[in-house]
């Protein structure tokens, strides 16, 4: 299959509008990061994104909607806390897990009686939802396991020749993944994102639980079944350092300067003072800049022939929650605190 990239405008919107109804997969920006979507009412276009991404089918898909119009075919209940966090945080990196649609095939929720959905603030995200008038299931752009794709040309190296279409809409300005948070039983956040557990607690005024702290990787049944897989992992072995950046050179320098392949994952302005070659991810103690850049450092490093990435662990509170998350899967939870 020959896989074109087309920028976002109007004839390309068109065009995945056309695919999509036709039951093909098509790749698409968001504000969090690339997206493969199909029609979340056809089984057959979900499984066809199982397959270009390699992904267990017992992982299930989160359900975009550009309007609230849409909600009815996707939840069969949308309570008064829904209500609250839609008002709050939709359009935007916020999914929402509720009981399914009749209409929402198990395929799309691997089997569950619950969805998740959400309702993205990228126009072109919205402008392709509105063109095909169907709900999109899309679960990150990228082969399953690898970092996800903030950038087309991320999703051209893991999607080339098993997708018809990429919509280029430039870099995903946040860079990971949305917020997950179930509100069967008390509020809980199955997977931390841009949105925090703060947010979400301030403005349900009650509590809220975090689910994904714990190491969930050989669970037959955690509370999200993509909790039991390893993500985001680029090629090369990382490892996480969590400490200053006064004792991270001195690990380097003791166990990593002399190592063909090694280098550093740090932050802006450290470069310099490191043993080996590195590549900074963001400011340190600027959350929000680590987010949008972490995923397309790791794939740079592994572009670059990285053996061993020796990684600075954030700071964790807020948006640096879903950071930590991130690398500490891409690690799978290899961490040496200094
Ligand atoms: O920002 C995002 O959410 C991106 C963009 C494309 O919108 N999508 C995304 O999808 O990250 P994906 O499939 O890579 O991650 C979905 C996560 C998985 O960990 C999955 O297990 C969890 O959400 N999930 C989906 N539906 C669920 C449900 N009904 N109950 C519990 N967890 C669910
Ligand atoms: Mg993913």
């Amino acid at each position: 299959m020959t896989t074109e990239i087309l920028p976002a405008g109007e004839k390309a919107v068109a065009l995945a509008a056309q695919l999509l109804r036709a039951g093909q997969p098509v790749a698409i920006p968001t504000e969090t990061v690339y997206g493969l979507a199909a029609n979340a009412l056809d089984a057959e276009a979900a499984a066809r994104v199982f397959e270009a991404k390699g992904r267990p089918k017992d992982n299930p898909m989160i359900v975009h909607i550009d309007m609230l119009d849409r909600l009815p075919q996707v939840v069969s209940a949308f309570p008064r806390e829904a209500q609250l966090l839609a008002d709050a945080f939709w359009p935007g990196p916020l999914t929402l897990v509720l009981p399914k649609a009749a209409g929402i095939p198990d395929a799309v929720s691997a089997g569950l009686a619950t969805v998740g959905v959400r309702l993205p603030a990228h126009r072109a995200t919205r402008a392709v939802i509105a063109a095909a008038g169907l709900p999109l299931a899309a679960p990150s752009a990228n082969r399953s396991g690898r970092p996800s794709p903030t950038s087309a040309r991320h999703v051209w190296h893991d999607m080339a020749g098993r997708i018809p279409l990429i919509l280029d809409g430039g870099d995903c300005p946040v860079g990971v993944e949305s917020t997950v948070v179930s509100l069967a039983g008390g509020p809980t956040v199955l997977r931390p994102g841009f949105v925090t557990a703060e947010e979400i607690a301030a403005v349900l005024d009650r509590p809220v639980a975090t689910a994904d702290g714990a190491h969930y990787a050989h669970t037959q049944a955690p509370p999200s079944p993509g909790m039991k897989y390893r993500h985001y992992a680029p090629e090369a072995e990382l490892l996480l350092l969590d400490g200053t950046l006064e004792q991270f050179i001195h690990y380097l320098q003791e166990n990593a300067a002399e190592k063909p392949g090694a280098c550093a994952l740090c932050f802006a302005g450290e470069e310099a003072r490191l043993p080996l070659p590195a590549l900074a991810y963001g400011q340190a103690g600027e959350a929000a800049s680590q987010a949008a850049g972490l995923y397309a450092a790791l794939r740079r490093l592994d572009a670059e022939g990285a053996k061993y990435i020796y990684a600075r662990m954030p700071a964790g509170g807020g948006v640096g929650q879903a950071v930590r998350n991130r690398l500490l899967r891409a690690a799978d939870f290899n961490v040496i605190s200094l």
